[in-house]
């Protein structure tokens, strides 16, 4: 099994459909359906848009610690059978927030998780704060703000959710101040948005890695810019094919193009209980879809360690462990 690292996950879109119903059993909250293949069929999608309708909604169903911790427990013993060792993990502080949860009751939960994982597996894991582009600007910042007493809890912040309107020049603000704070800074760009968004990604938020990006191959001196910069392009082939975001057939993935260019791009499952898999998932269609060689499985999977957060001797341990699982 390949080594790998996942950075482009977003823990809640990891709650599979039977732990929707159990949490909202659990916790009273009510539900359209508690039939968990029911809830599933509904999960058809015409753009991110009508995905993240039913994503926040189902979000109600979190409101303990425990709750969170079950979350973050699951994640990373399915993730740690599919050859993750490193897992870089979005969570949406605001949604939990904003349904009355206490910033600590999510922070503890998912750390703890963490903690358990580590200790039980030996995965790494750590965890980035999305801001929530539709609910603005100021909203990020003070998000951030109020985030800073759990600061060694996180260890970067992104930008998600729906991006049309919502380009990355809205949230320099927030940004900066994480900046200031030595935290890494990534961001979903190109996912609906054109090259535009990508350029204001790199150019105004001085982000360390674009999530997605798909968009920028639209711009060939974008192309150019991300090949010398090596900049990190976190990619989700069967999130594109459910969102739209990608020709409908995988045959015609932009990933193709990517790897020829020589971009730095890694195999990610973005929402893997909502999209059909999760990372092993990713790779098997992907592979099978553009006939990846065992040579381009092996750059994809160190290209994840490169674009991690690890230290540099640990990133240059685990290229290594990539390498000798290809030649054997
Ligand atoms: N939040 C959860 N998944 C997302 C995605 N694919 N794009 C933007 N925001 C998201
Ligand atoms: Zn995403």
């Amino acid at each position: 099994m390949l080594p790998l690292a996942e950075l482009h996950m977003h823990i809640e879109g990891s709650m599979e459909a039977e732990l929707v119903v159990a949490l909202a059993r659990r916790n009273g909250v009510d539900l359209p359906t508690y039939d968990a293949a029911e809830l599933k069929r509904r999960y058809r999608f015409d753009d991110l848009q009508s995905f993240l309708d039913i994503y926040y909604a189902n979000l109600a169903v979190l409101r303990t610690e425990e709750d969170f911790y079950d979350l973050g427990r699951a994640y990373l013993t399915r993730a740690t059978s599919a050859g993750v060792r490193r897992a870089e993990m979005f969570f949406d502080l605001q949604t939990h927030t904003n349904n009355g949860i206490a910033a600590a009751t999510v922070f503890c939960g998912l750390t703890a998780a963490i903690a358990d994982a580590r200790a039980s597996t030996g995965i790494s894991a750590d965890l980035i704060l999305c801001f929530l582009r539709d609910l603005g600007g100021d909203a990020a910042t003070a998000t951030l703000r109020s985030a800073l007493p759990f600061r060694d809890q996180f260890i970067g912040v992104g930008l998600d959710s729906a991006e049309l309107g919502y380009p990355p020049s809205l949230f320099t603000d927030a940004f900066r101040l994480a900046g200031a704070e030595g935290l890494h800074r990534v961001a979903h760009a190109g996912e609906e948005g054109g090259p535009d968004y990508v350029r204001e990604a790199l150019d105004l938020l001085g982000v360390d890695r674009v999530d997605h990006g798909n968009r920028a191959m639209e711009d060939a001196d974008l192309v150019a810019r991300l090949r010398d910069e090596q900049v990190p392009l976190t990619v989700c082939p069967l999130s594109n094919l459910a969102l739209k975001t990608a020709p409908p057939r995988l045959g015609d993935h932009p990933l193709r193009q990517m790897l020829s260019e020589g971009l730095l791009v890694s195999i990610n499952s973005d929402d893997p209980a909502y999209f059909g898999g999760y990372i092993d998932d990713n790779f098997s269609a992907i592979t099978a879809a553009l006939a990846l060689t065992p040579v381009e499985l092996g750059v994809l999977a160190e290209n994840s360690f490169t674009s991690s957060f690890l230290p540099e001797a640990e990133k240059e341990a685990m290229r290594l462990e990539v390498r000798r699982a290809v030649s054997d």
